[in-house]
Parts: structure tokens; C-alpha cells; sequence
């Protein structure tokens, strides 16, 4: 039988993934001075029984003031590095799926609140922020500074450091976090980048700072693992990233050693005008993908089997990540495969759902994505 794209393996360096569908980073704020809790044990140990080739798990703050929130997990001290040596392992151990990390810095979107408490700045444990210009993200949000040579030194240093980290406790991959507004894309949009040295300006000097990033990150990560990286490919707003910067930046960043570029977009403004309707990023990963000969990861309101099995066979990706159809239903993967008529493993714990193993009549399995 022929397997529909979505469930033919891919290789990326050294690491095969068994599928093409990886869970999208989604912060889950619930860390505690950047620890893993038992919280990220049962979420992501419940996705890693259920499939997905790869799993990306939540932005990771390089540095505490790196954090997205004060509840955000981190990768900057023997702590948080323990707390995600018992978490790696746990999960590899319960299924097949390969275990990244996105590694980043927030920059002027820190010290954020957690969307279920209002969102916006947090009202305690904050701090403050940096950016590559002294603009706030809004009228609510301080205005960050402006970043010092010596303040970039030290977040490169951080960055790569996080990777050796990343290393010691056993992730698969590294993606690097240079979407929504973060520090990296502060760095790469005019919009947020007003800086007169040679970080600002032209696109290549925007680009100068996340490429140091990604060198300094990709000489520390071993040759066989994959390194990727998520940019927003359009900021949606006037005078900011257009998608043919976008293009320009992916090429460069694959000749400093990026692997993958997953492709989202927006985040960067707060009145950024974001066409929102199932796949409405999957141009943009067509164009990066057709543009930079690099494998693409689309995401974005893909949430059916048949949409996510489309997008590969139309070429608009390589993979695709599917974020909030996991939280919906962690089985996303199983119930895919079942709706595309694919042959994947399962837990034989759980085959009492399938009718095998089980006297009686075979139960019925729930709707299909
Ligand atoms: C609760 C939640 C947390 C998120 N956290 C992150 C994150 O840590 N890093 C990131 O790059 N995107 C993050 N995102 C964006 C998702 O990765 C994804 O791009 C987005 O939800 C669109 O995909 P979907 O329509 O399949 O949910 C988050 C989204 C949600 C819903």
C-alpha cells in the first residue's frame, strides 16, 4: 500500500523522522523559575505516545529576561537544565517521536502576562526588557532598551550555551525562535530595528545579529542534528517584513547552517492585519520553500488530515506542524492516519480501541479529523 505524504518518513541531517507531522511549540506557562513541572510531563508525555514525528516543545528562554512570561520554561542554569534531563528521556522513552526545543529570547515582548490572566505586561515578577531599538511593543508595554554590543555578546553567548545545554539532556534538534516578534525578528523588521550601527538599517545589516546567533549556535550543535529555525514571513503591517525579505533572510540563514525553516508569520505589530482563515500561511511557505530549496514546515489553522495531506502534496511544505488540533485532540496523528488510510504503529496498550486484544465487539473509534 502506498502511504499518503504525511506518513512517509523524512530525514533531516541525521534524524529520521518516522512522519511528517510535528506539534507546534506552544507555551504552556507553567514552568517555575524556568522548570519543567509535572504538567510538561503529562502534555507532552500524552503527545509522545500518540505519534507525531517530531515534537517542538514551548519557547525556551535563553536567559531568565529571555522568557516570554515569568511562567515560560528556560535553558540558562543547571536547574532548568535538570528539569529537562528528567523530562527528554521520560518522553523518548514513551513513543517515537524526535524532541525539539525552540530555543529563544523575547526581547521587548518579555515579562508578558499569561493569556488566561489578561495577557499584556505581567502585573509581577517582570523585568526589564531589550530590544534592538528602545520601541515598545505597545502603548501597555514599557518601552525595552536599546541592546549594547555587550548586551549581544552576551545573548549569542547565552543562545549558544542554551544549545550546549540542549545537547547534554538529549533534544533530537534545536529551532530557533525568529518569529512573532521576538528578539530575532525585532532584529530583522525595520518596523521594531531602528538602529544606526551595523545591526540596523539595510536587510543585511537587520540580519547580521540573528545570523551571529545562528553561527555561534550551529558550531556548538553537532553536525548530524538538525538546526532549524521559525520566522514570521510577513509582519502584515506596512514598512515592515515583506515576504521577498523573508526570502532573503531564509537564504542566508541556510548558508549559515539552518536545516528548516518553519514559516509563520505576524506578531511583531499589535495592529498587524492578519488575513486569518484555514492555511492562510501556506503561500508563504510555498515561497520560502520554492525560493530557498530549504525543507519547509507550513503551519497555521491546518486542522484536518486532508488539508495538512494537501498542503505537502501541492508542494507547500515538507512537513507540516499542527498546534492547537493537539490540544484539542493529543491523538491527532492516529486519527489522521485512520482518515488517510495509513499503516502506523500503535501502543498495544491502546489497541483495546481498535477491537484487537479485547473479547467483545470492536468499539467504535470517535470521528476522524
Ligand atoms: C497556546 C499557544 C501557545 C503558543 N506558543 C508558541 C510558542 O511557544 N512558540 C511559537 O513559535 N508559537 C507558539 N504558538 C503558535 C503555534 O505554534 C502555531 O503557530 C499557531 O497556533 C498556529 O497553528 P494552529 O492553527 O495549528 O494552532 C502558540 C500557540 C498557542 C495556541
Amino acid at each position: 500500500m502506498t502511504q499518503p505524504h504525511l506518513f512517509t518518513p523524512i530525514a533531516l541531517r541525521g534524524l529520521t523522522m518516522a512522519n511528517r507531522i510535528a506539534v507546534a511549540p506552544m507555551c504552556q506557562y507553567s514552568a517555575v523559575e524556568g522548570c519543567a513541572q509535572d504538567w510538561h510531563l503529562q502534555h507532552y508525555g500524552s503527545l509522545a505516545a500518540s505519534g507525531p514525528g517530531m515534537i517542538v516543545i514551548e519557547a525556551t528562554g535563553v536567559a531568565p529576561e529571555g522568557r516570554i512570561s515569568p511562567h515560560c520554561l528556560g535553558l540558562w542554569n543547571d536547574a532548568t537544565e535538570a528539569a529537562f534531563a528528567r523530562l527528554v528521556p521520560a518522553l523518548k522513552a514513551l513513543g517515537d517521536s524526535r524532541i525539539a526545543v525552540q530555543l529563544g529570547h523575547a526581547g521587548r515582548k518579555g515579562a508578558g502576562g499569561r493569556p488566561w490572566e489578561g495577557g499584556g505586561p505581567a502585573r509581577e515578577g517582570g523585568w526589564e526588557t531589550i530590544s534592538a531599538s528602545a520601541i515598545p511593543f505597545d502603548t501597555a508595554w514599557p518601552a525595552p532598551r536599546a541592546a549594547s554590543r555587550e548586551d549581544l555578546m552576551r545573548i549569542k553567548e547565552a543562545f549558544t550555551d542554551a544549545a550546549r545545554r540542549a545537547l547534554r539532556v538529549g533534544f533530537d534538534a534545536i529551532e530557533v525562535h525568529s518569529a512573532h516578534g521576538y528578539l530575532l525578528h525585532q532584529f530583522l523588521s525595520p518596523l521594531s530595528n531602528q538602529r544606526k550601527d551595523e545591526f540596523g538599517g539595510k536587510l543585511s545589516n537587520r540580519m547580521r545579529f540573528p545570523l551571529e546567533v545562528i553561527g555561534a549556535m550551529r558550531s556548538v550543535w553537532p553536525a548530524d542534528r538538525p538546526l532549524g529555525i521559525r520566522i514570521s514571513a510577513t509582519d502584515w503591517a506596512e514598512g515592515g517584513v515583506a515576504p521577498e525579505d523573508a526570502v532573503t533572510y531564509a537564504k542566508a540563514f541556510k548558508e549559515a547552517g539552518i536545516d528548516y525553516v518553519c514559516v509563520s508569520s505576524g506578531g511583531l505589530v499589535p495592529y498587524a492585519k492578519v488575513p486569518v482563515a484555514p492555511g492562510y500561511q501556506l503561500h508563504l511557505a510555498e515561497l520560502i520553500r520554492a525560493e530557498t530549496g530549504l525543507p519547509v514546515r507550513a503551519v497555521g489553522l491546518i486542522a484536518t488530515a486532508q488539508q495538512a495531506e494537501a498542503a505537502l502534496a501541492e508542494g507547500k511544505g515538507d512537513m507540516v506542524a499542527i498546534g492547537r488540533g493537539f490540544l484539542d485532540n493529543p491523538r491527532w496523528t492516529w486519527h489522521a492516519a485512520q482518515a488517510l488510510g495509513a499503516e502506523i504503529p500503535y501502543p498495544p496498550q491502546y489497541m483495546a480501541a481498535l477491537g484487537k486484544y479485547w473479547p467483545g465487539a470492536k468499539l467504535a473509534r470517535p470521528e476522524s479529523p
